[in-house]
């Protein structure tokens, strides 16, 4: 008995460690990129993302160098007080202070029996230097580059900064209605969900009802159709691109949210209608015959019975429908383009434009995942019924 019980816990280590595994490996890069969203652009410059706990850069080699002579804060000799920014702003670059460090002070050399540090050493003791003196203080965490993001931020340094300074770009407020500048992920934002809760909500909507249509209700044709609406899944989104944007243009659709909608409920029909009436269609048959003798028609039948019994599918189809629209980028960037961009659009108009501002983009894709992470978790748990509701009856 006991030796069966070890035996199992073995047998399942292979498969459990396989788990952790894929889980470590999308973790990882998720946990980097939402460290490195929150550091300033030149700690993400200098190093990667795992030292964030690591002691500040140079405080190490002052310690060593410098220490012994100046104190702790760099304030122990009066005449060269090293926390004063007037001072280290004359040594605010190691080819400043190195000679600095190589002349003589009263005939002895400065640092005495300590030898004068390599460059890197001194670059990164400038950076400590400037730190304590206030010069240019960096911080661990900033939210600066989520500001940048949201408020669509272009410039050589940082929202907060420009603006604190009153020299920003031309189109920025320094305002809350920056939040809502074209270029940025907050209008991207309000762009995406206005997209992405209708796109979501028509085609499962319409789903539900054909569903129910084909699995319970008898008319002509009723195999045909539903084969030739599966059959419709096999249409390439981009073959109807110009016939649509054609119809489009004539009916003024194009660049609406409207134009967007109805594409998206036209090509999530197919395989929505398929799983719905997979789903509804395995219900058992008694369920509904009695209630229709006990006098409910096909509305109440829908509404009252099928509706409650499907959620699970409606849920996974939910997340499946969400996602693609959310994460689509094709039929965004060519039915609404740059007059109402979405996050995708915004994302991949930064990665082209952003040669150096990349520590924007790092935001920026956190951003653009949060609302799917959170759909996801919240609906997780009906994801796993949802997706086996398509294999019980095919
Ligand atoms: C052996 C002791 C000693 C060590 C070690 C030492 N210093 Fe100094 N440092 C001095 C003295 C003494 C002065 C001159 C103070 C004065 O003018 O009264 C000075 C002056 C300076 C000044 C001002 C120079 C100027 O021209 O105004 C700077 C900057 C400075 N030190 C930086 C450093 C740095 C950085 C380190 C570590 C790499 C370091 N020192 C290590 C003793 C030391």
């Amino acid at each position: 008995m006991k030796k069966e019980k070890i035996n199992k816990f073995l047998s399942h280590i292979p498969k459990n460690a396989l788990i952790a595994f894929i889980v470590i490996i999308w973790i990882v890069p998720t946990f980097g990129l939402l460290v490195t969203s929150f550091r300033p652009v030149q700690s993400i410059n200098s190093s990667g993302w795992w030292t964030i706990l690591n002691a500040p850069v140079g405080s190490k080699e002052y310690a060593a160098n410098c220490e012994a002579c100046h104190g702790k804060r760099g304030d122990l000799l009066p005449n060269a007080n090293l926390g004063d920014p007037q001072l280290i702003s004359k040594f605010d670059r190691s080819v400043l202070l190195l000679p600095a460090l190589k002349k003589e002070i009263n005939g002895a050399p400065h640092m005495q029996d300590i030898p004068v540090p390599s460059a890197q050493v001194v670059a990164d003791i400038v950076v400590h230097l400037k730190n304590i003196s206030g010069l240019e203080v960096r911080p661990k965490v900033t939210l600066n580059n989520y500001i940048d993001a949201l408020v669509g931020y272009r410039g050589t340094r940082t929202y907060t900064q420009d603006c604190a300074e009153g020299t920003p770009p031309l189109d920025i407020n320094c305002n809350i209605s920056d939040l809502l500048n074209p270029r940025g992920m907050g209008r991207a934002f309000v762009n995406s969900l206005f997209v992405t809760i209708p796109a979501t909500f028509l085609p499962i909507l319409l789903a539900a009802f054909a569903g129910y249509a084909f699995s319970w209700m008898n008319f002509k044709g009723r195999m045909t159709i539903f084969a030739i609406l599966v059959g419709l899944q096999v249409v390439p989104l981009q073959m109807t691109m110009v016939p649509i944007s054609r119809i489009y243009a004539q009916l003024g659709l194009n660049a609406t949210f409207l134009g967007v909608w109805l594409f998206h409920t036209g090509f999530g029909l197919p395989y929505a209608i398929y799983l719905m009436r997979n789903f509804l269609g395995s219900l058992p048959k008694d369920l509904f015959e009695s209630a229709y003798l006990d006098g409910a028609n096909h509305w109440t039948a829908f509404t009252k019975l099928a509706i409650p019994l499907a959620l699970p599918a409606i849920a996974s189809l939910g997340i499946f429908q969400f996602l693609w629209v959310w994460n689509d980028l094709l039929v965004a960037l060519v039915f609404l383009g740059g007059t109402k961009p979405v996050m995708t659009y915004q994302i991949s108009n930064m990665v082209s434009s952003l040669g150096a501002g990349w520590q924007i983009l790092t935001a920026a894709a956190f951003l653009s995942m949060l609302l799917p992470m959170i759909v996801f978790f919240s609906l997780q748990r009906f994801f796993v019924r949802g997706m086996l509701a398509g294999a019980v009856k095919g």
